[in-house]
């Protein structure tokens, strides 16, 4: 078999075995700490009803179970990775968000791996954050997942003027506003409050 072909029987073989009901969730630090507090822990405050998640991919596909009894919402630029979004799908970049939600009407907002990930350039990341302030309510979450290491930061977190209308916010069930995980890319987690 050519070694082009080899990637897509692999992707057909996952999607097969995903659709059985398998469980194909990464385990590195940082997605332990994700999916075995980050997430959970969202997903059982009654006071997070409207979440948005940003940026899909297989590994992420099972988070719709988790918030079955949320209104849960995915969006991701890559129409590619649709098949992966929730049951409740935007295909946009995130730095349109404001398109797709009223204002203050989002309780929690997931943005993990996505900045430094494709949304890379400091106007855009702005666009975004100003998108995600005008749409969470007062005292929403916006939770920043990425990577602190100089190839996947385009633009320190200081260094972006829309962050600081934000807060930091100790999300209780980490204990702090900022939380390192031990992982290679240094992926850090940070917590503000609308
Ligand atoms: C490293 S993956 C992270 C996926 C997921 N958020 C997670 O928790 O791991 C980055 C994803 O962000 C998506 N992405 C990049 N720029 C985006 C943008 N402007 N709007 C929405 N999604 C974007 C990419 O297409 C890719 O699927």
């Amino acid at each position: 078999m050519s070694n082009q072909l080899l990637p897509q029987l692999r992707q057909s073989v996952k999607s097969i075995l995903m659709s059985a009901g398998f469980d194909f969730r990464m385990k590195t630090d940082d997605r332990r700490v994700l999916e075995d507090t980050i997430l959970p822990a969202i997903a059982r405050t009654p006071e997070y009803r409207r979440i948005l998640f940003i940026g899909c991919d297989w590994y992420t596909r099972g988070y719709q179970k988790l918030f079955a009894e949320r209104d849960y919402w995915t969006m991701e630029i890559d129409p590619a990775k649709s098949k992966y979004g929730a049951r409740q799908h935007i295909m946009d970049s995130a730095e349109n968000i404001a398109q797709h939600f009223q204002p203050d009407s989002l309780d929690f907002i997931v943005c993990n791996g996505v900045i430094g990930w494709g949304l890379d350039d400091k106007p855009g990341i702005e666009r975004m954050l100003e998108a995600c302030w005008t749409c969470l309510r007062e005292k929403g979450v916006i939770l920043i997942g990425w990577n602190d290491v100089p190839e996947r930061t385009p633009v320190p977190l200081s260094d972006l003027a829309t962050l600081k209308k934000f807060q930091p916010y100790v999300f209780p069930a980490i204990g702090k506003t900022e939380l390192l995980t031990n992982s290679d890319l240094r992926h850090t987690y940070n917590f503000y409050v609308k």
